[in-house]
């Protein structure tokens, strides 16, 4: 199956220094991948390579298999893009925005009508859409750039930061949507909200200053987590030291540790599922006077800051000119 989104190399250098370096992917049908990373990670650099918006230093990236340096309007057709921030022509209201791009976009007819309707709706605009775009809220001038995004029923959609500046019931219409469209769609979406990533996406490229540090579904990155599969008990305290031993000998234990007033066990790896029911075995059959057991996923926060605080530095391409001493 041909990706609908490829990224071959991609890099892309400012002033002598790699914003991106490198950076290969691919998104199929029915994949949504989240792009994550710390500010300045070089993920809309990323994304407005791909949708022929900056032109790479060097690499390419091919939509739909139409490579977007030299088939440029036949990639771009395929696909739908919401930059960062708000919608270029302020003074135009969504109708307006709407109506000059499905032009552009040569939509003409019954379908041009009917597409507008279906992105005014599945954006949420309908209250403000006679409203110049310059007067709009923050939210509803990114649910504005969503719609325009979605006005030709795109394959491949490119999304950078799509929830930001939504309140959370928007958040969750506009995740709702997406995932919705996934089935049909190669959806890329940049994000800074690691539960949308649990919530949404398929799988997560983690992008560090420029390079891409992790590619894999968010349920095997939660795994990198120290204490993914930790078993965690709240002990009566005056019980808490006798219980430690026999913690120790449960079939499946790591290591032992009190932390504060909980008793975290972390599990030998590939034994979690494991640990929790010989833990739970071992309270029930000996009455522990235990208040609480849970067993942790692991934290995409944690697992986030280890990769990209471990990043190497930018370093500088080869043609750099020389710094002054
Ligand atoms: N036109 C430009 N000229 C010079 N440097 C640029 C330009 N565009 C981006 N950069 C630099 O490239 C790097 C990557 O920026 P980019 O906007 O891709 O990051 P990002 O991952 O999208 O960050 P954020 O999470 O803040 O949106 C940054 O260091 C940025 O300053
Ligand atoms: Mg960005």
């Amino acid at each position: 199956m041909v990706p609908m989104i490829e990224a071959q190399a991609l890099t892309k250098s400012f002033g002598g220094t790699d914003a991106v370096r490198d950076v290969s992917f691919s998104v199929h049908k029915g994949e949504v991948l989240g792009f994550l990373g710390p500010n300045g990670a070089g993920k809309s650099t990323t994304m407005k390579m791909i949708t022929g918006f900056l032109a790479p230093t060097r690499g390419t990236a091919r939509v739909c298999g139409y490579d977007i340096l030299t088939q440029t309007r036949a990639a771009q057709r395929r696909l739908g893009y919401l930059p960062e921030g708000a919608p270029a022509y302020g003074d135009m209201t969504p109708f307006g925005l709407l109506s000059f791009v499905a032009d552009v976009r040569g939509l003409g007819g019954a379908n041009r009508k009917k597409r507008i309707e279906a992105a005014l709706d599945a954006a949420q605009v309908r209250a403000v859409v006679h409203q110049p775009i310059d007067t709009l809220s923050k939210g509803f001038k990114r649910r504005v750039g969503l719609a325009q995004a979605l006005l030709h029923d795109p394959d491949v959609l490119i999304l950078d930061e799509p929830t930001d500046g939504l309140d959370p019931n928007q958040k969750h219409d506009v995740r709702t949507l997406i995932r919705e469209m996934a089935a049909e769609k190669a959806i890329l979406i940049s994000t800074h909200i690691l539960e949308e990533v649990e919530a949404l996406c398929s799988r997560t490229l983690v992008i560090a200053r420029g390079s891409i540090v992790a590619d894999s579904t968010p349920a095997d990155l939660l795994r990198r987590d120290p204490l993914h599969g930790a078993v965690v008990l709240a002990v009566v305290p005056a019980a808490r030291a006798a219980l430690l031993p026999k913690l120790h000998l449960i079939p499946g234990a790591l290591t032992v540790a009190e932390e504060g007033a909980e008793v975290i066990v972390r599990p030998v790896p590939g034994r979690e599922a494991d640990l929790l029911a010989n833990v739970t075995q071992a309270m029930r059959a000996e009455n522990w006077p235990v208040t609480e057991v849970y067993q942790q996923r692991g934290r995409l926060d944690v697992v986030f800051r280890t990769l990209t605080t471990t990043a190497r530095a930018p370093v500088p391409t080869t043609n750099a000119p020389p710094r002054a001493a």
